[in-house]
């Protein structure tokens, strides 16, 4: 489990110091992810640069199972070092050496003996899937191989952090996918503490257990993912399922965006607001996503102002949380009156 509190960082400006982290405050326990997103410039690198003790915070402190290695320096803190295995985002392999030496690097720096290291190595390519190319050389493998032998080096002292920035940044979707469904299952398998900076929303909604939006070095949100999807006013939620809507059909006056508030909404929601209800929608856009045994929901739906205050209460009844889209008052109808909304 890493926790960071209260950690600032500034560097060294023209006029003076430049605060680039203004106090963050992020707990990842074990066996989950945290995606940290954010604009370019927000500050996610250098956290991660302060994570993995490249950098020396300003002031605030970095926990891994419950010791600050944040202040630390030379001998000790390079034993630290190794609770934190990075991923980078080009591998940044050494092409001259095999596979199987690129991943021994970190334990024949630390002097493990010749067996050992072989044994461990074998069993590192064996866990991202690629034992068979244990003496290929970077050059011969994909981007997607080359990355997994990157994990593999990255676990080679047996680190309880693992920390991605971008790692995933330039592959296709299908190496994508495979990395991410890689780095799930080590999250579980190892208990690992996985923090993944990244700027595709794709990357996040697939395996993020929580997230963290960065905004000029501060946090703007952090939360369980399914729980920013369900909140209607969270940017990063709309960002991670996204909808775009039809125009309002002219037999509808108002547009309701929907989200599904928790994981158990029933499928039939839709049929039953018609049949139990006698209430008429327009579906005009939507999204709904299984994560795990969670459903993960958002939806614009036209209806008539009639039938709004009974819609809202049979869709909060089956857990849906409903609200006026901001542009609700209809744009291409044949009634020009100004329509009063039902508050
Ligand atoms: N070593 C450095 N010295 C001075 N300023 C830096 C340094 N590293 C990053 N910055 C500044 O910190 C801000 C955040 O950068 P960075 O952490 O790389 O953001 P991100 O990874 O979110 O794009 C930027 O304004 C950048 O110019
Ligand atoms: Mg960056």
């Amino acid at each position: 489990m890493i926790e960071i509190r209260n950690l600032h960082k500034s560097y060294a400006g023209h006029d003076g110091p430049v605060e680039v982290l203004k106090g963050i405050d992020l707990v990842v326990p074990e066996g989950t992810i945290t995606a940290v997103v954010g604009p370019s410039g927000a500050g996610k690198t250098t956290l991660s640069h302060c994570i993995s003790l490249l950098e020396k915070p300003t002031s605030g402190e970095i926990l891994v199972d419950g010791r600050d290695l944040s202040h630390l320096r030379g001998r000790q803190l390079r034993s630290a070092r190794r609770a934190i295995g990075t991923i980078f985002q080009h591998s940044a392999l050494l092409r001259r050496i095999t596979v199987a030496e690129n991943v021994a690097l970190p334990l024949r720096n630390l002097g493990v003996v010749q067996h050992e290291m072989e044994d461990r190595v074998a069993e590192l390519l064996d866990r991202v899937g690629l034992l068979h190319k244990a003496n290929a050389y970077p050059g011969q493998l994909s981007g997607g191989q080359r990355q997994r032998v990157g994990i593999a080096r990255a676990l080679a002292l047996r680190p309880r952090i693992l920390l991605s920035d971008e790692s995933t940044s330039g592959l296709d979707p299908e190496t994508t996918a495979q990395i991410l469904d890689l780095l799930a299952s080590l999250r579980s398998d190892l208990g690992l503490s996985i923090i993944l900076i990244t700027h595709e929303m794709d990357v996040v909604r697939h395996v993020a257990d929580q997230v963290a939006a960065l905004s000029d070095g501060r946090l703007s949100e952090y939360g369980s993912l399914p729980s920013l999807v369900a909140d209607q006013d969270s940017a990063v939620g709309h960002q991670l399922l996204p909808v775009s809507a039809l125009p309002l059909p002219p037999r509808f006056d108002l547009a309701l965006e929907l989200a599904y508030r928790d994981g158990a909404v029933d499928p039939e929601w839709f049929t039953r607001l018609a049949v139990d209800h006698g209430i008429r929608l327009a579906l005009l856009g939507g999204t709904v996503e299984a994560r795990g045994d969670i459903a993960l929901g958002r939806a614009v739906v036209g209806i008539h102002s009639e039938q709004y205050r009974p819609a809202i209460e049979a869709l909060d009844r089956l857990g849906i949380q409903a609200r006026l889209r901001d542009d609700a008052a209809r744009s291409t109808t044949h009634d020009e009156t100004p329509l009063e909304v039902v508050a």
